[in-house]
């Protein structure tokens, strides 16, 4: 067992603790009030300087070691999701109808337990290390309140984690290259004049335009892109007419889209007007299509995705390193990050032998393997000392 780990290992009950108790009182994005406060106080008593998240919830923790050096930004987001909550655990949320179905809770408590180690190293330790307790991660925007307020400006890295109940509790989940996708929103509003269901020959029909959208659009993935760079197109809402007998006058498809890579992002969007237009065009209604931008993709810095597995595979051993076998098309606000700093981006394991725990995030009976908490804190540790040129010897 590396050092680090052993003073890990005295802290932990008390960590499992605090992770319970923010299980049990979640808050939705933007108003973790009692959240934010918690962690304020946790990190006042490691005798690490707080910063106020100004006008918003979540706070920034900022630890100077005894020697200059670069600074460091590690990231844990600290919202729960408007979901009602059914593991029957003992420490299941109060907050009806709230619950932390996406582990952020152990995020910030494996962030916690990191700040606490590291205070203790502070004589040894060169170069800054921030702490960002971020909001709002699920409406992903928090980020934004972090980089607004200017914390992000000094950064010369930022790293960030994220539960995976596919890798088993107490491991590390890597990936070089694309990790988690980009995703835009897309919204095409189909207008014609309307008219009488019973004379189809004195109106053009948007709804049957809408149909062959819709149909046309998912060529896009099939017949346009490399069929080796993933996208993935969904129409989640459709919104048309009023009556069997009415030909509508207007028709509005919402939608999302991920990819991987800027390059197909790019594409995707010309795709999608073109086809819009094309058979707007062919159908004789008009399409007016809007991109509304959300995140860009997850994509570590290789050296830096190589500081992390580093960290791991010598503070934790080699066996809890899984280097993960594709990258996920769900989004993640780390991302916002990225596009102004380089960083890299880690999972930690909650996989256990109950079935629930292989259930997807945000499922309101996930359970997660609480082996997290270290396995998280120890490698964050290690990133710390790898990167600002610290003795990283002496956590082995
Ligand atoms: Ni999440």
């Amino acid at each position: 067992m590396s050092a680090i780990q052993k003073m890990m290992q005295e802290l932990e009950p008390e960590y499992i603790k605090i992770r319970r108790y923010l299980h049990q009182h979640p808050e939705l994005s933007f108003q973790e009030e009692n959240t934010t406060k918690f962690i304020k106080d946790e990190l006042n008593k490691y005798g690490i300087e707080v910063y106020d998240n100004k006008g918003f919830t979540g706070a920034v923790g900022v630890l100077h070691g005894a020697m200059p050096g670069k600074t460091i930004a590690l990231r844990a987001d600290i919202d729960a999701l408007p979901v009602k909550e059914n593991t029957g655990l003992e420490f299941a949320s109060v907050n009806e109808g709230c619950c932390h179905a996406c582990g952020h809770d152990l995020h910030m408590t494996s962030l916690l337990a990191a700040a606490r180690l590291l205070s203790k190293y502070r004589q040894h330790l060169h170069g800054t290390v921030k702490f960002f307790f971020q909001p709002a991660e699920e409406k992903l925007g928090g980020s934004e309140t972090i980089i607004n307020n200017g914390f992000l400006d000094d950064v010369d890295a930022v790293f960030g984690v994220h539960t995976w109940p596919d890798v088993p509790g107490g491991s590390i989940g890597i990936k070089y290259g694309p990790m988690m996708a980009g995703s835009d929103s897309f919204k095409i509003t189909i207008t014609a004049p309307g008219g009488h269901a019973a004379h189809p020959h004195k109106t053009p029909d948007p709804i049957a335009a809408a149909a062959y959208m819709i149909t046309q659009l998912q060529t896009i993935v099939s017949r346009e892109l490399n069929p080796l760079d993933s996208a993935v197109i969904t129409v989640g809402k459709m919104t048309a007419g009023t009556a069997a007998n009415i030909i509508p006058s207007e028709v509005v498809l919402e939608g999302s889209m991920r990819y991987l890579v800027p390059e197909t992002r790019r594409q995707i969007h010309e795709s999608i007007k073109r086809i819009a237009d094309g058979t707007a065009l062919a159908l004789r209604v008009h399409a007016e299509t809007e991109i509304i931008p959300g995140c860009g993709p997850v994509i570590g810095a290789d050296n830096l995705v190589g500081m992390i597995e580093t960290s791991a595979a010598k503070l934790l051993g080699n066996d809890k390193v899984s280097i993960l076998p594709s990258a996920s098309m769900g989004s993640e606000d780390f991302s916002f990050y990225l596009a102004k700093k380089p960083g890299a981006f880690f999972r930690i394991g909650t996989g256990m032998a109950d079935p629930n725990s292989h259930l997807a995030l945000h499922n309101g009976k996930l359970l997660f393997s609480e082996d997290a908490i270290s396995a998280g804190a120890v490698t964050f540790c290690g990133i710390v000392f790898l990167f600002t040129g610290s003795d990283f010897s002496m956590l082995e």
